[in-house]
């Protein structure tokens, strides 16, 4: 991903390896300052996706993939760092995929580096096909709609939800983008509208209550990433997507989700089954530490919802469009 600074523009990922260290952009940082840190144990690169200084569904796998490098390189047991990890948080599939990748490779005698360097690749190879497939759907002049961030720093580079978005205005087409601001954590207004600036598209931060709004005055299309999807077509996506998708069915507004492989899990049938994060209630009752509810009031706070399929018009994947009956075709030659 393309990063201003005083000294020109300078190509970033969002997790990598350097030295023996497992790399990443500090994304609890953005977007006041672009901060770096590294980690040479896998019991921190676990931590850090816990605590989200790393997140979005693939960046979290190739962290997990990074986290799994480390254990080999230090001889851990491979066994008990697959199980820590995979601890780290609940709901992405990515983060278990990508985990059982590298052990498999592991296992059977791969380098560490070599292998998770293969992995976060992968992703971002996979990210572009989708973002090649997906601007196909943006047009001049129209209107898109976003939600949390499922851009580069999601995805390592290039996004799912944002890839299209970016191939379409590199490919010259103007357009707008509203990114709604993603309560509690805002994704949305502090990444998303981060990368949207750093490559000059077109875009303004919508409060999430206005999503609808916005679309009753006129939105062609939207387009949000996903942390699981099941063998049905239900998804889980960043707590909200599931009032967008209500409301562009009632407006009549394609819904598109973008993802890789890697999220998608045809073991599990239906979106009932998916494990919904249950984050702090200080996400919801703090800002920057200070406590801005009542005293005394509690606070919920699911990380995750769930949209049925019926409400996705197509999943935009490295292998196409599909529709959320046809989605098993995103296995075909894996
Ligand atoms: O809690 P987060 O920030 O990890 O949640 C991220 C999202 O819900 C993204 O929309 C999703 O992971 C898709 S990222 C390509």
């Amino acid at each position: 991903m393309k990063v201003r600074t005083e000294n020109g523009n300078i190509d970033m990922r969002a997790v990598w390896f350097d030295r023996g260290k497992v790399m990443m952009i500090d994304q609890r940082e953005l977007p006041h300052k672009v901060v770096v840190v590294g980690f040479d144990d896998y019991g921190d690169v676990a931590e850090a996706i816990r605590n989200m200084t790393t997140r979005g569904a693939p960046s979290i796998g190739a962290a997990a993939a990074y986290g799994m490098c480390l254990a080999a390189l230090s001889g851990f047991d491979l066994d008990l760092a697959s199980k820590n990890i995979k601890a780290a948080r609940p709901t992405a599939n990515d983060l278990f995929f990508a985990v059982d990748h590298m052990y498999s490779l592991l296992r059977n005698g791969s380098e560490p580096v070599e292998a998770a360097n293969g992995y976060a690749d992968m992703i971002v190879s996979k990210c572009e096909r989708i973002g090649e497939y997906g601007s196909q759907l943006i047009k001049n002049g129209m209107k898109v709609m976003t939600h949390c961030n499922a851009g580069a720093l999601a995805t390592v580079d290039v996004g799912t939800a944002l890839a299209p978005i970016r191939k379409a205005w590199a490919a010259g087409k103007r357009f707008f983008v509203y990114a709604s601001e993603t309560r509690p954590r805002l994704q949305g207004m502090q990444l998303t509208a981060w990368e949207l600036g750093q490559e000059g598209i077109n875009h303004a931060i919508i409060p999430d209550g206005a999503s609808a709004y916005y679309m009753e005055k006129g939105v062609d299309m939207i387009i949000t990433g996903a942390d699981r999807i099941t063998a049905n077509g239900d998804f889980a996506n960043k707590i909200g997507t599931f009032d967008k998708a209500i409301a562009a069915k009632h407006f009549g507004i394609p819904f598109y989700v973008a993802a890789p492989v890697s999220t998608f899990d045809f073991d599990t049938m239906s979106g009932e089954d998916i494990i919904i994060e249950q984050r702090s209630e200080k996400e919801v009752t703090e800002m920057y530490g200070m406590r801005i509810a009542p005293a005394g009031s509690p606070a919920l706070n699911p990380a995750f919802d769930v949209t049925p399929a019926e409400l996705v018009t197509g999943f935009i994947t490295e292998k196409g469009i599909f529709g959320p009956k046809d989605i098993r075709k995103v296995m075909d030659d894996e």
